[in-house]
């Protein structure tokens, strides 16, 4: 897979970014549609979709299990769905990349399932932990096979699933989907209870192709035994990607860029809260929502920004994007303190340690925590960063570059096309001056 190749990133120092831009759709919602969809009656069209690797690695799982999908091509992918029990034993192991959300929402998925699988990923995913999936799973009468709890993932199928009720030790929406995917072929009502708010794409979806959902508070249900109706999905662009240029406006004088069509559920806008508080000026136009999901255009102007103290409770809402939000901190006057971000240790690399050590190398006062950060904002200098494969680290310092002092020069950059194929294209369009070297 792309992780194991090699690219680097040179950005040259200063300028700003304007224009209008669409960013590639979200990660998580495509990943969903083609789940759902394979699994539904009848044709779903999606449209928008992510032509990233992670997301084409769970559709190449899907082709591989039986189901007739064809694209994607400029984002549309028809998906010609086989019902809950039309999936069919794959002939090899479904390599997922490096992809937590495949592996982790197919390990529930495929418990059900009257066959068995192997799930495997990149150097990254071998690395992270399962035992947050696999254990509930097991109460629920799966049965996994790991390595200590990290994948390769031996799904053993067959088994009659049984409803659970489960209070979610950590908040992820990932473990959350995963079990909701699974109470679907459980005999009962599975009862989910989350310990703070995270991304709620798989139960508006579900919701969406007339799978019943029980949302009340922090508690999410599913009965086990429905069935799904194929739709069109609108897959809106991804906050997340907007991130970089978001922050990337929120540092460089000038600046003035709209992001067009952007996914803004109140589960994911965590960043634009946390980069309001700084000071950004980010203002939201043409609100509305589609296929289930508010969307709007997102556009920052430059204002200067201030460090902050983040409010522990907006820590899910925005997950993936403290990498970014570490480099607007750099370059903000004051102190920026992240604590109870612990889950950040865990992600494609530690994002913790591999943010604080690339700013460091470029002259910034970071401080790693055990559950976060502290950064004391000023200049950011020039310097050579790894960003150890990570696709939102690499793209983090590609847009420190905007405020840097001298060149930026970021190692192992090859993972950015998990989630943002086009980025060296879409950045240097808005204003980054960045080369991209193979090898
Ligand atoms: C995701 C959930 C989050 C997020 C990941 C995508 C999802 O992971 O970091 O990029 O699509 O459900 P966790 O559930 O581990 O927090």
């Amino acid at each position: 897979m792309s992780s194991e190749q090699k690219k680097q990133y040179i950005v040259q120092p200063g300028g700003s970014l304007s224009g209008e831009l669409r960013v590639p759709g979200d990660k998580s919602i495509s990943h969903r549609s083609i789940m759902l969809g394979s699994l539904a009656e009848g044709t779903t069209e999606v449209s928008g979709f992510l032509e990233g690797d992670d997301a084409l690695a769970t559709l190449a799982a899907f082709r591989a299990m039986g189901v007739e999908i064809d694209g994607p091509e400029n984002g549309e992918v028809t998906i010609h769905g086989v019902g809950m029990h039309g999936l069919k034993e794959p002939d090899h192991e479904l390599d997922m990349g490096n992809s937590g959300t495949s592996i982790r929402l197919l390990s529930g998925l495929l418990s059900g399932q009257n066959f068995n699988t192997t799930l495997a990923g990149d150097s990254s995913l071998s690395k992270r932990p399962m035992s947050r999936v696999i254990d509930p799973l097991a109460k629920m009468g799966a049965v996994i096979g790991s390595n200590e709890g990290k994948p390769p993932l031996h799904v053993q199928g067959d088994n009659q699933l049984y409803a659970i009720s489960y209070e979610l030790p950590i908040a992820s929406a990932q473990v959350k989907s995963c079990l909701l995917l699974a109470g679907m072929y459980a005999k009962g009502k599975t009862t989910i209870v989350e310990p703070a708010p995270t991304r709620d794409h798989s139960e508006r979806m579900l919701k969406g192709m007339g799978y019943p959902v029980e949302v009340k508070g922090d508690t999410v249900c599913i009965e086990g035994g429905g069935r799904l109706t194929a739709t069109t999905i609108d897959v809106p662009s991804d906050i997340s990607s907007a991130t970089f240029f978001m922050v990337g406006a929120a540092i460089s004088e000038g600046s003035d860029i709209t992001l067009k069509h952007v996914g803004i559920n109140p589960t994911r806008i965590g960043v634009v809260n946390i980069l309001r508080m700084m000071g950004a000026n980010i203002s939201l136009s043409n609100e509305t929502v589609t296929g289930g999901e508010p969307v709007a255009d997102i556009r920052v102007q430059y204002a200067p920004l201030k460090g902050i103290d983040i409010p522990v409770e907006q820590v899910p809402l925005a997950i993936d994007e403290f990498p970014a939000i570490f480099v607007a901190a750099a370059s903000a006057d004051g102190r920026t303190v992240l604590t109870g971000a612990e889950e950040l240790r865990v992600k494609e690399s530690d994002r913790i340690q591999a943010m604080a050590d690339g700013l460091q190398i470029l002259g910034v006062d970071a401080v790693a925590t055990d559950d976060g950060i502290i950064i004391h904002g000023g200049t950011i200098g020039s310097g050579e960063v790894d960003s150890l494969g990570d696709h939102r680290v690499a793209m983090a310092f590609a847009m420190a570059g905007l405020q840097a002092g001298g060149t930026i020069v970021i190692n192992n950059c090859a993972n950015v096309a998990t989630s943002f194929p086009n980025f060296v294209e879409l950045a240097s369009t808005a204003g980054l001056t960045l080369d991209e070297i193979d090898g």
